[in-house]
């Protein structure tokens, strides 16, 4: 089943900016879908950084669902984490959350989103694809702990009518 912008009766998809009382579900979370999760202690400072950040968590049936943020560098907005609980993979909401990322940037005023993903994650490569994102470049060995290199991929042109109908299309699930 794939979830539109305003989900389902049953299951409305809602974003919450991200607080210290979400946390321990976002850390469950976290501890699933990285190599080398994000400790609470990096979580915490990364909240604490006021408006350089922007990390929301999205909820879906009463329960939150995954998590995604944005560090901001002059007028580019860096994708810094998202995640979504394994159990409720491959219905559309990490694409709404990238979306709703990608509107925060817009608001922002900024020209581009990058990010960084593993040469071997393959599903998270196919979702930027999905939104425009291209590959620039490769860091070698960006993760230590696996030696694996990095794509660096960027979404150009945010604000411009393509990328936001674009934007639009996939909110609604096409
Ligand atoms: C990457 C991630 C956030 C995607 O979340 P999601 O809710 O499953 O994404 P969506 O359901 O919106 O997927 C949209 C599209 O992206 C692509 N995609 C997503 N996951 C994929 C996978 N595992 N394999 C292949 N394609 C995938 C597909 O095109 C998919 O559309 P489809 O389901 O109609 O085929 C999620 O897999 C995750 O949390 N992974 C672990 C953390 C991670 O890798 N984060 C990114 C670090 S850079």
């Amino acid at each position: 089943m794939k979830l539109g912008a305003q989900g389902t009766a049953s299951q409305t998809v809602t974003f919450e900016r991200m607080r210290r009382r979400h946390l321990p579900a976002v850390m469950r979370i976290e501890h699933k879908a990285h190599p080398k999760p994000w400790s609470l202690g990096v979580f915490n400072n990364e909240l604490s950084q006021g408006a350089s950040r922007y990390y929301v968590v999205v909820r879906t049936g009463g329960r939150v669902a995954g998590y995604g943020g944005l560090m901001f560098v002059a007028d580019e907005a860096h994708v810094t984490n998202i995640a979504i609980a394994p159990s409720l993979r491959r219905q559309g909401l990490g694409t709404l959350l990238l979306a709703h990322l990608a509107h925060e940037g817009t608001r922002r005023g900024c020209v581009a989103m990058t990010l960084e993903v593993r040469v071997g994650n393959l599903g998270a490569q196919a979702l930027y694809r999905n939104f425009g994102f291209v590959t620039a470049g490769t860091r070698r060995n960006y993760y230590p702990e696996t030696g694996e290199d990095a794509l660096v991929m960027w979404l150009y042109r945010l604000g411009s009518p393509e990328v936001q109908a674009r934007l639009e299309e996939l909110e609604r699930g096409r």
